[in-house]
């Protein structure tokens, strides 16, 4: 796949996921290998351009690490000019355009989501920075903002025809949230209404789901959010399914050492062990859900006051679950007995 001369390899991508996506989690995926493009966190538009410190932290990347997409977000045209300007000269691969997020504090200014409401502010912001910019310039979105209202092919559209050089469709409507009833059919109409590549989006959580939305959706591209945080493997499996090669194996040491490594990392790059912890707390959410017994673990590190102890409790976790892959009797659940 290809978004104008930059080469996607695999065809697969990191969602942006803000508190999530920052330039350590990044590093985990790349090291593991398989994902082609990575997306920084959202980043709000106008704190961008006032260089506030931390909008610039969310922008940080690793020159290794290229091809970089840079996401934005916010609402007025000309601030979301100077915003794509800015990363551009940040030295962003690509820009991105955020229409996807639902929280209530981005859609209150129209930002995010709220967008598709208002398609044609949607198409100002979208001339704006595309003409702001050289590097491919990209959009984001959902579905629509709600069942009545799935207009994700027609915007996509409109967002080509202004010169928006690839678009990522989350299945869900902004009504969803995050649940709602998986349906790829309105992702296969924009691939059928663009003639730029499209991003699949949307609960891709292993080789099997990865191909299912493939085929299901015609898209080129798929990109990867929460599946990427519970299993870090998921674009080698996916890339695996893809070739037809047998699906990787990963033991119960190499989740350790993974979650470990990551850990270790967090805590390098938080100014205090109380930042590091709390993020500890919010990967441990969603990578403890692919886990056997996932959540005892889980709870384990919920209940952890200190950085140590959450490295403990990660330390006896694995080891029982070393003792279940070696075929002993189950001591999960001899423990939960006793
Ligand atoms: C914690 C979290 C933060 C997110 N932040 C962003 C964001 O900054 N920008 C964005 O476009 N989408 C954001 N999303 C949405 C994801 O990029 C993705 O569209 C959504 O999670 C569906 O994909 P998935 O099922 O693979 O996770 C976020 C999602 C989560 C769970």
């Amino acid at each position: 796949m290809r978004i104008r001369d930059i080469d996607i390899a695999n065809g697969l991508a990191l969602a942006p996921m803000e508190g999530v996506t920052d330039v350590t989690f990044r590093r985990l995926i790349r090291q593991i290998g398989g994902c082609g493009l990575f997306f920084t966190e959202f980043i709000p538009a106008a704190g961008l351009i006032h260089d506030a410190s931390r909008c610039l932290r969310m922008a940080q990347f690793d020159e290794d690490e290229r091809p970089i997409a840079i996401q934005v977000y916010g609402r007025e045209p000309s601030v979301m000019a100077d915003a794509a300007r800015y990363v551009q000269d940040l030295g962003a691969d690509i820009v991105d355009l955020n229409m996807g997020c639902p929280s209530k504090r981005v859609c209150k200014n129209s930002g995010g989501s709220a967008l598709m409401k208002e398609p044609d502010l949607a198409l100002k912001i979208v001339e704006a920075m595309r003409a702001a910019v050289d590097v491919p310039f990209t959009v984001k979105m959902r579905s629509g903002w709600d069942q009545e209202n799935k207009n994700a092919p027609s915007l996509a559209r409109r967002c080509a025809e202004a010169g928006a050089e690839a678009v990522t469709v989350h299945w869900r409507t902004r009504a969803d949230g995050y649940k709602g009833q998986r349906e790829l059919d309105t992702i296969a109409a924009v691939v059928d209404a663009v003639d730029v590549p499209v991003f699949a989006n949307g609960d891709i959580i292993d080789g099997q789901s990865g191909l299912d939305t493939w085929n299901r959706t015609g898209a080129e591209g798929l990109m990867i959010g929460r599946g990427a945080i519970r299993d870090p493997w998921v674009f080698q499996r996916i890339v695996r399914a893809q070739s037809g090669e047998k699906p990787l194996q990963v033991t119960a040491s190499d989740k350790e050492r993974v979650l470990l490594g990551y850990y270790a990392a967090l805590r390098a790059t938080f100014h205090n062990d109380h930042g590091a912890l709390g993020r500890m707390k919010k990967i441990a959410g969603y990578f403890t859900d692919g886990l056997p017994h996932g959540i005892i673990l889980r709870q384990a590190i919920y209940h952890s006051n200190t950085v140590e102890e959450a490295y403990d409790r990660v330390g006896s976790y694995f080891e029982d679950l070393r003792l279940l892959e070696s075929g002993k009797p189950n001591p999960f659940l001899a423990r939960e007995a006793g």
